[in-house]
């Protein structure tokens, strides 16, 4: 019998080199190959389907222009981050750390769909049948078209598809795939890439979408190779702090929509819940206003959010200042004390800085640095804010505040929310305000001081 012959693949790129070498040559990457077997097959398969008539070039121009069908999942915030719903024979691929709520979501979805009268079939490798219907108990009524399938053989999951008529597939987890032709163990690269590539060609020929949920590592990204993210249509990140309710959903790659969209949900006793209005939960209620708090006008996709900024400012205890922010980017905020330093003279070197966003929600947007510089004088001064007070703005090197975009709706959000004034760039093009806002335009972080106490 011939000798298995090994080869090495790279799990962040997917070169293949024949020895193993501790960096990448494809992406320069270390310690990211891992050994498997070549496949006996692929030499054959490659001759196939080079003679097929597939492969003559077509004019692009006589090609039909499709035009995907979608169906809503019922769940509103997943169908907006989608694009308005699941394309037809798409595959998604749902990432997030271990108890962010991936199962809860897609069997929410799952329940939904088959209420609206479509055939699910939830492929559960991870948790047994029991596990699944004690979750749905908790989520609400279980309908008779959601069918259950404790299975992680590929061939075996393709079989049952191909008995039954189903409208939506859902794999929990796409780790614990396995494709018995191939070798390695489930979760390996060259398993996750088999196994999804056999469930990508199946779900394609039958125009069914279908939902992969993956496990992310450590480093933040879906576990497995990284070319798994280019074989599927639409890549969903479900993030959040453990410690909170909320989490938010967001593509990071979406081949029928935009990345912009952002679902925020509630975990609550009885599943996931959406928020339909976000800021009124990110601005905590406090009472008095107290010092090192201000609250920023940020922008998530095309939303308006109000999220309050929480700064303290205190002594350092230790020679080297602590600086650190939770749902916060720290390289930023040490930008921003480098600014107020070297621009307005304030300094922070002997004192520790901690930054925290209400809600725990990680709110990625140039406009809060305006909040976030407010929080620090606030919470250094020792002087709060009015509770009516926000700020859009982003703070350049020079502590120039920079326009930032959709100030209009910004505005007329903080309006809605009974803010009474706004601290904008005075070098942004003014939209006119809603009723009952005061626009304060600030051109550098030095007259921020002056403006809000
Ligand atoms: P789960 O969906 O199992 O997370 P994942 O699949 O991403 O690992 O959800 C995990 C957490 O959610 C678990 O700690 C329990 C909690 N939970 C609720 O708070 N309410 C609920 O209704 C459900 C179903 C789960
Ligand atoms: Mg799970």
């Amino acid at each position: 019998m011939a000798k298995q012959r090994s080869q090495y693949v790279c799990s962040n790129c997917g070169t293949t080199v024949a020895q193993w070498v501790g960096k990448c040559p494809g992406c320069k990457k270390w310690n990211s190959l891992v050994e498997e077997v070549v496949p006996k097959s692929s030499k054959r398969q490659y001759r196939e389907s080079g003679s097929s008539n597939s492969a003559l070039p077509t004019p692009l121009k006589d090609v039909a222009v499709y035009t995907s069908s979608r169906h809503t999942t019922g769940e509103e915030e997943l169908d907006r981050v989608l694009g308005g719903g699941v394309v037809a024979g798409s595959l998604m691929l749902l990432g997030g750390e271990p108890g962010i709520g991936k199962s809860t979501l897609m069997l929410q979805v799952a329940i939904k769909a088959s209420e609206a009268g479509q055939k699910i079939l939830y492929v559960s490798g991870e948790e047994s049948p029991e596990q699944v219907r004690m979750r749905a108990v908790r989520i609400g009524e279980v309908p008779e078209s959601l069918m259950i399938l404790p299975e992680t053989k590929v061939p075996i999951i393709l079989n049952a598809l191909k008995k039954d008529d189903y409208s939506l597939l859902i794999v929990d987890s796409v780790q614990t795939l396995d494709q018995p032709e191939i070798d390695g163990v489930p979760g390996s690269v060259s398993q996750i890439r088999e196994s999804v590539a056999s469930i990508t060609s199946h779900a394609k020929t039958r125009s069914l979408p279908v939902f992969l949920i993956g496990h992310i590592t450590k480093e933040g990204s879906i576990a497995g190779p990284k070319i798994l993210e280019h074989m599927v249509d639409v890549v969903l990140q479900f993030e959040g702090d453990r410690n909170h309710a909320y989490r938010m959903l967001r593509a990071s790659k979406n081949r029928f929509g935009t990345t912009s969209e952002l679902g925020i949900y509630e975990m609550l006793g009885d599943g996931l819940k959406r928020v339909e209005n976000p800021s009124e939960i990110l601005l905590t209620e406090a009472g008095d206003p107290t010092s090192g708090s201000a609250i920023s006008v940020s922008l998530e996709g095309l939303r308006p959010i109000l999220v309050e900024v929480q700064a303290l400012v205190s002594t350092a205890v230790y020679g080297t200042p602590q600086r650190s922010g939770t749902a916060f980017d720290l390289r930023r905020l040490n930008m921003l004390l480098a600014v107020l330093e070297k621009r307005c003279g304030f300094k922070l070197a002997s004192f520790d800085v901690f930054l925290n966003m209400a809600g725990g929600l990680k709110i990625i947007d140039p406009a809060n640095d305006l909040a976030v510089v407010a929080a620090i004088l606030s919470s250094s001064l020792d002087l709060p804010l009015d509770r009516d007070i926000c700020f859009a703005g982003e703070v350049g090197l020079s502590g120039e505040i920079r326009p930032v975009p959709r100030l209009e709706a910004r505005m007329a959000e903080a309006a809605r929310l009974g803010m009474k004034k706004i601290l904008v760039s005075g070098h942004a093009k003014m939209p006119k305000a809603p009723r009952g806002l005061v626009v304060v335009p600030v051109k550098r972080v030095s007259d921020v001081h002056s403006n809000i106490f």
